[in-house]
């Protein structure tokens, strides 16, 4: 059991459908862990539950030794888990550099340092948050995009925008809802190095549910399998590769 990401037991029904039934892992600080599974094995709600967008049924989801499960989701958010979501989650009229900032404003609640310290200090953290928004988009080489409206991007552009906005806030663990779909091969690279470096140099924790596999083999330290809703494999993505209920559950769905 680790002490930074641990789930217990972990069972989410929706009526009658048990979405994840008794799903146990852990994972360490600036590990990277990928979970995989056939559509509808319950990778995304066991993302909603950690993040706290569903209530779980029974089990505990504990993060830094503190249990979570229970809490709602801008308390988890605020506690340093963040996300990306499937379907994108950006904010269509803002542009591409006030979505980067919504992932800052936790951080520096300007308006209310703004009522009171009087508008200087609330503008220099401002600044600040604006510094460090275009240092990202610098980062993905994405810095002429700054000033356009986040809904008129490509679907792969505004992939990239989700985790730069994810990412704003150097949390601790960042969960990545099929981060790859829609980007160009070159991007998919950038992206896999960025979480590369993320977990190497920051000690970042990535969560990444991903169905391209060059993606999953090339970043992951383990990989976790669901298959309507349970573990079935959990182990390095050379074990995981070779197992035999692994590969069941894809030729099954195939
Ligand atoms: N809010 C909900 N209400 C009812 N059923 C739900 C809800 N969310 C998910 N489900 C069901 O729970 C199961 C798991 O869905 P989930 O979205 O977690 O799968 P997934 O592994 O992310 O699939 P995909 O690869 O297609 O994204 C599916 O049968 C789905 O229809
Ligand atoms: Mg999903």
């Amino acid at each position: 059991m680790s002490d930074f990401l641990n789930l217990s037991d972990v069972h989410v029904r929706f009526g009658g459908l048990a979405a994840l039934s008794g799903v146990s892992f852990s994972m360490k600080q600036g590990e990277v862990v990928a979970v995989i599974g056939p559509n509808g094995a319950g990778k995304t709600s066991l993302f909603n539950a950690i993040t706290g967008y569903i209530g779980i049924s029974s089990g505990e989801i504990s993060f830094c030794g503190e249990r979570i499960s229970g809490l709602p989701a801008h308390v988890i958010a605020r506690k340093g888990i963040r996300r990306t979501f499937q379907n994108g989650g950006l904010f269509g009229d803002l542009s591409v550099l006030e979505n980067v900032l919504t992932g800052l404003h936790t951080e520096t609640p300007s308006t209310l340092l703004g009522t009171l310290f009087g508008s200087s200090r609330a503008n220099a953290h401002e600044r600040e948050a604006v510094g460090k928004a275009r240092e990202l988009l610098a980062t993905m080489n994405v810095s002429g995009l700054a000033d356009q409206p986040a809904g008129g991007l490509s679907g792969g552009q505004q992939r990239m925008v989700e985790v730069l906005r994810a990412i704003a806030s150097d949390p601790p663990l960042l969960l990545l809802d099929e981060p790859a779909v829609g980007l160009a091969p070159p991007v998919r690279i950038q992206l896999r190095e960025t979480i590369h470096k993320l977990a190497r140099d920051h000690g970042l924790g990535v969560l990444l549910i991903e169905h391209a596999m060059e993606m999953v083999m090339g970043v992951s330290d383990r990989i976790v399998v669901l298959n309507y809703g349970k573990k079935i494999a959990d182990g390095s993505p050379e074990e995981v590769r070779q197992n035999r209920e692994v590969l069941e559950a894809y030729l099954g769905h195939a």
